[in-house]
């Protein structure tokens, strides 16, 4: 048995003996302890408490400074056992006794309720206090969110961490990965109440979903402060959406980002990168950006060209733009510790790299060799850095990939935790920074790649993250393997990542580790059409067998052209996508419980996902598989490719020999496409298709976003929202359009509709009050397509 120490015994809050209000601050003052409650919004609260009586400067990495502040009410009683806080959503108790919060809706019903509340440990070893906060589980409660976790994804019953790790070849189930999103949503009574609890602190931090005590649900810190919000649906979506909007959303990818890429380790020399790139045009594959991994570095030396394979990259960039093409590479934290070396000169110069408690330099091996770090957490420094970048964009390079920036370190893992970081301005160890030492290098190469590539857009990945590194860039999820579990995995981390904030994420297709057949990397190609970030990654050598679209053999080359093509017809939906996400936080990747959390089925489905507003696919993830039971979730749902219809609600068998996948749209939806390409920006699009699926007697909205996709200039307005309403009848089907924006020029004339599920014969359309009788031609695979110009207010086919 293990006896208490007095290290191990947990302090808890005494009574509350003062309180005080300061606009929507609000103070609960114990004997020696402090608790601040801050109204951020009618369904935001924040909560800080202090264990030992004074707050820290208050500063946090991921709260964007753009999160707003609005309330609509506020108010403020004192009742016999608790105070009670409410704003015009929520009523915050705050109990006397003990500072145990309970959280209700306006209707009374219960939301959130303190098991121990807060309460803390004195940590002697390192010092300060580990201060934990309890919550008490509902019965049917389930948890979401928490970032890149390998895991099922309702985390009930689950123990997970957040401390960045470099996890090669992680298994299921694998804690900690490498991103640190400290963010989870709660659901329970029948799905009626839905809420996020963000605990920005960025310390390693602790969430137990009931596995200690199956009651309790309890997160916690190995250092810092107690500092939650509280945010409120009871929608889960909505949910997801205020977390984003909390911690920031980004600004649009340039469109070709979302395109499909092509990545190996490593291709090289500049013979070979010709040779895949034109592979693709020839075989008619899409692909906008090849990847150039820290081969092509002299020495691993970042910010340098090795020429002997490379020897004119600028010429090679631009022949490689010329057909399409857009170049990414990668740069990594550690920097080369070599005398002879401009950036490690500078470096050492400047004093910007980090150094350990006792003032040495932190040296780590990395694939360079002995090399130092820039301490990004430093302004200074991450000025310098986005300054690096110069050269680089001035060669023509399009997009950076920042990778083993947990921060990894070969034999060490990661940096040992006397290392000193500014934090700008807040001068702490690497137990503070670590976990956001990754975000902060992602954040100073965007700001570097955004200046040097105006007017044209930045793009950036990073495999190490903290909350609100999605204001800078995308992500991986790092190195997994080529086996049908980590294809399982790859959709459960995409799904949770898109619900913590995180939607411009993607896996490496195939796998990063090991060979792929042709019928694994096949289905991976399917979910990963669906992914935001679409790229094709693996560790070659030369002994493995290539990892291209063509690497299997014809049957599978074919089926892959067939996805990465759907890909790229899609692409106007998934830009429209990207703007709710950007505009409102709305994530791309909607797992079943965030379509429909009243119907407890979907909350324990993990395969099936929403993908934008109006589609829902289901990867198919065993092998030697052609069919496959996929639950829709309420509502009536098109087959994509076969056409017939299926009511949700229940679980459907869906036929899915290799060359399909289950594709499903929802009825009335509207859904734009673009012609067949090989790249973005290829030839301007001549015409815009809207597959329009009819729905009776109901009506439904569709968006169509589109803007220039590679400069600023929709900042300033000069984009198109289109909105599409449907609203079939037994004898005719109506489409109105109206543009709540108009300011951008689009290349194309006129729309392509095309009605799918319409339930009377069409003799005739009328356009703007035009009438055309529908002609032989207007039929195609037995579907009635007409054309419309593209400022059409209203078409009626009857
Ligand atoms: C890391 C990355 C991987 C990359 C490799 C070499 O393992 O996760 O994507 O290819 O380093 O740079």
């Amino acid at each position: 048995m293990q006896t208490q120490t007095k290290y191990s015994i947990k302090y808890y809050p005494g009574t509350i003996n003062s309180v005080s209000q300061e606009g929507n601050f609000f103070y609960f003052y114990t004997e020696d302890t402090i608790l601040e409650l801050s109204v951020k919004t009618d369904r935001i609260l924040r909560f800080r408490y202090a264990a030992d009586g004074f707050f820290q400067k208050d500063f946090s990495y991921a709260v964007s400074k753009y999160a707003s502040i609005h309330m609509t009410q506020l108010g403020f009683e004192e009742h016999a056992e608790h105070y009670e806080v409410h704003t015009a959503e929520l009523i915050c108790q705050i109990r006397k006794e003990n500072l145990k919060i309970t959280l209700l809706n306006k209707k009374h019903e219960l939301i959130l309720q303190d098991e121990a509340g807060f309460h803390w440990q004195h940590y002697l070893q390192k010092g300060g206090k580990i201060n934990y906060c309890s919550k008490e589980i509902q019965p049917d409660e389930a948890f979401y969110g928490l970032g890149d976790k390998p895991t099922e994804l309702n985390l009930r019953g689950k123990y997970l961490e957040n401390y960045g790790t470099d996890t090669y070849g992680f298994p299921k189930d694998g804690d900690p990965l490498y991103k640190n999103i400290p963010f989870y949503m709660g659901l329970h009574s029948q799905g009626r109440q839905g809420y996020g609890i963000f605990f920005d602190n960025t310390f390693r931090t602790i969430f137990d979903f009931g596995k200690g005590d199956t009651d309790t649900a309890s997160f916690w810190a190995r250092g810092g402060e107690m500092n939650y919000y509280f945010i409120y649906g009871p929608d889960l979506l909505e949910v997801a959406e205020q977390y984003a909007t909390l911690t920031g959303t980004p600004e649009m990818p340039p469109l070709w980002a979302l395109g499909y890429h092509q990545c190996r380790w490593s291709y090289y020399p500049e013979s070979k990168v010709k040779e895949i790139t034109s592979e693709f045009r020839k075989r008619k594959i899409p692909c906008d950006a090849i990847y150039l991994d820290i081969d092509y570095m002299d020495g691993f030396r970042c910010f340098t060209w090795n020429k002997e394979y490379f020897p004119e990259p600028k010429r090679m960039v631009k022949e490689l733009l010329g057909d399409g093409f857009k170049t990414v590479v990668i740069i990594d934290p550690g920097i080369k510790m070599d005398k002879d070396y401009w950036v490690w000169q500078q470096g050492i110069q400047k004093d910007y790299f980090c150094k350990r408690a006792d003032g040495t330099l932190m040296e780590g091996d990395v694939w360079p060799g002995k090399c130092n770090f820039p301490d990004f957490t430093n302004p200074e420094v991450r000025e310098w850095w986005s300054g690096l970048f110069r050269g680089l964009m001035e060669t023509g390079v399009r997009g950076v990939w920042n990778d083993m920036n947990e921060p990894a370190v070969f034999e060490i893992g990661t940096f040992p935790e006397d290392v000193r970081h500014d934090y700008d301005g807040n001068p702490c160890s690497h137990r503070k920074a670590h976990n956001v030492y990754g975000m902060q290098m992602a954040r100073a190469t965007y700001h570097g790649v955004k200046r040097y590539m105006m007017p044209n857009r930045p793009f950036i990945i990073t495999r190490s993250a903290y909350s609100g590194v999605q204001r800078y860039s995308s992500v991986w999820t790092g190195d997994n393997i080529a086996t049908w579990e980590h294809l399982w995995i790859a959709n459960v981390q995409c799904q949770r990542l898109s619900v913590s904030g995180i939607s411009f994420a993607g896996s490496d297709v195939g796998g990063f580790i090991g060979e792929p057949d042709g019928e694994l990397y096949t289905r991976w190609i399917q979910l990963a059409t669906f992914h935001p970030f679409f790229r094709t990654h693996s560790s070659g050598n030369d002994t493995k067998t290539e990892q291209e679209p063509w690497s299997f053999g014809h049957k599978y080359e074919t089926i892959v052209r067939k996805f990465i093509n759907l890909r790229y017809q899609l692409l106007p939906y998934l830009y429209t996508a990207f703007w709710q996400y950007v505009k409102q936080g709305t994530p791309i990747l909607r797992p079943l419980a965030y379509l429909d959390q009243n119907d407890p089925e979907t909350h324990q489905r993990m395969d099936e996902f929403g993908y934008g507003e109006h589609i829902l696919v289901c990867p198919v993830l065993e092998p030697g598989v052609s069919e496959r039971n996929v639950y829709l979730p309420k509502g009536i749902w098109y087959h994509y490719e076969g056409g017939y219809v299926a009511r949700g609600g229940q679980e459907v068998k869906v036929q899915c020999p290799l060359d399909k996948m289950p594709i499903f749209v929802k009825a009335g939806a509207v859904i734009p496409s673009f012609p067949k390409m090989q790249y973005v920006g290829e030839s301007p699009i001549k015409e815009m298709t809207l597959h329009v699926y009819f729905q009776q007697d109901e009506e439904v909205v569709s968006t169509l976003y589109e803007d220039d996709g590679d400069n600023h200039g929709y900042k300033n307005g000069l984009y198109n929202l289109h909105k599409f309403e449907t609203f079939g009848k037994k004898q005719d089907l109506i489409v109105t359009h109206h543009m709540e924006n108009d300011k951008y020029e689009s290349d194309y004339r006129q729309f392509k509709l095309v009605f799918h599920g319409v339930p009377f014969e069409a003799k005739e359309y009328i356009i703007d009050g035009k009438v055309y009788s529908l002609q032989k031609r207007n039929s195609l695979n037995n579907l009635v397509w007409i054309k419309a110009d593209k400022h059409f207010k209203r078409i009626i086919l009857r």
